[in-house]
């Protein structure tokens, strides 16, 4: 393929990983090895069949980063990919380098070419309630220029209090419509991405049609709503959660993928669980044990030193001891989490840490990892 940087290579252990996902009868867990790394045109990837990928994850993780990388891996291909802000803060245009967004689809980014693939579009919207609202009045009651009313009036902050899920439904419904958008008789966007609310509040702003019956129970709203639901529990929809190899984050992943499968009137589909900042790990997983239980032949490691021209001192080599013991017993820590993920059979992708800045070069970089794993 050769168009994006390669991740840096797998973790030691990702052999046991790849038999431990096996016997769940996983896809995921492809490390990136020679034939993740094929020509891409008839690649089958793990969400082929998925237009609509929603991203969430505890607050912090990466969400909006992976949303972006995602987004572009998509796009590869000469595909065109859509990439949804839902939380009205610029997050997409701070990941992709730009000034602030406005309400409007814009491009913001091209996924590169290869010798036999072309390039695709990455293009993006803000989108907020109030923006949505407007335009779904204009489209429904053919409303012109209703915007100087809405605020003056309050409309805004009256429907969301007659119906709280209103504003989730507008949202949800904006991500929605542009999936089934067609031009010319096809799809317009090959893929939307849709940066999503933390896990905490995923599952209500996924779930909006019991939200909205209470302010209409017939009529148009209630038929968009319906509408929307119908496409966030399509098998066209999957909900992707961003962890790090950390107690809280994964706890999430654990919850919320919990709660989506959980949903009363059928789950929503459970995507990947995109491994965030993931360090690159030099030790094998024996060498491992025996640094976490402290058993660091110290010796060993000064004669080590001595061959490597440092000046030994047994000083040096116990100190590195300590520093081999306290680097593997996070490094234990974090295959824990590893096994804790594995618990929601879902497939798992891991996205290097971006050690010099996160920049469009860093993006590019996990866009590269999603592909070659099979993730995009
Ligand atoms: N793989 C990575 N390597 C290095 N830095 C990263 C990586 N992924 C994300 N970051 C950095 O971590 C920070 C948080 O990322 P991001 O804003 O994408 O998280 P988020 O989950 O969207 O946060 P929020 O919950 O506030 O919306 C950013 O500074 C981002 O550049
Ligand atoms: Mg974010």
């Amino acid at each position: 393929m050769g168009h994006f940087k390669h991740a840096p290579a797998p973790l030691v252990w990702c052999g046991e990983r790849l038999a431990a996902s096996q016997v769940a009868g996983l896809r995921g867990y492809r490390c990136a090895g020679a034939d993740s790394l094929q020509g891409v045109s008839t690649r089958d990837t793990d969400w082929d069949g998925v237009r609509l990928h929603i991203v969430t994850g505890k607050g912090g993780t990466g969400k909006t980063t992976v949303a972006g990388a995602l987004a572009l891996a998509l796009a590869s291909g000469g595909k065109r990919v859509l990439l949804i802000e839902v939380e009205g803060r610029q997050g997409i245009a701070q990941v992709f380098d730009r000034p602030p967004l406005p309400y409007e689809e814009r491009k913001i980014a091209v996924a590169p070419a290869s010798e036999t693939q072309p390039g695709g579009d990455v293009y993006a919207l803000v989108a907020d309630p109030e923006s949505a609202l407007l335009e779904y009045l204009e489209m429904f009651y053919n409303l012109r220029h209703a915007g100087k009313a809405l605020n003056r009036f309050g409309v805004m902050d009256f429907a969301t209090t007659v119906a709280p899920g209103l504003r989730d439904v507008l949202l949800t419904g904006k991500a929605a419509e542009a999936v089934r958008r067609k031009e010319a008789g096809r799809p317009l966007y090959d893929a939307v991405v849709m940066d999503a609310p933390p896990t905490g509040r995923i599952g209500r702003f996924l779930n909006v049609t019991s939200e909205v019956s209470g302010l209409a129970r017939v009529g148009p709203i209630r038929h968009h709503a319906d509408t929307v639901q119908k496409v966030i529990h399509s098998p066209e929809t999957a909900v992707h959660f961003v962890t790090l190899l950390e107690e809280m984050p994964v706890q999430e992943v654990l919850d919320g993928v919990a709660e989506l499968r959980g949903l009363v009137g059928g789950g929503i589909q459970v995507g990947g669980i995109m491994i965030n900042m993931v360090r690159p790990m030099e030790l094998s997983a024996s060498q491992l044990r025996a640094a976490e239980t402290g058993s660091v032949d110290e010796h060993e490691l000064g004669i080590g030193l001595k061959t490597a021209g440092i000046d030994d001192s047994v000083r040096l080599a116990a100190d590195l001891a300590a520093e081999l013991t306290e680097h593997a017993v996070a490094a234990v820590g974090q295959e824990m989490q590893r096994e804790r993920l594995a618990e929601p059979a879902q497939p798992c992708y891991d996205l290097p840490m971006i050690t010099d800045g996160m920049d469009l070069g860093g993006l590019y970089r996990l866009a590269g990892a999603l592909r070659d794993q099979g993730a995009a």
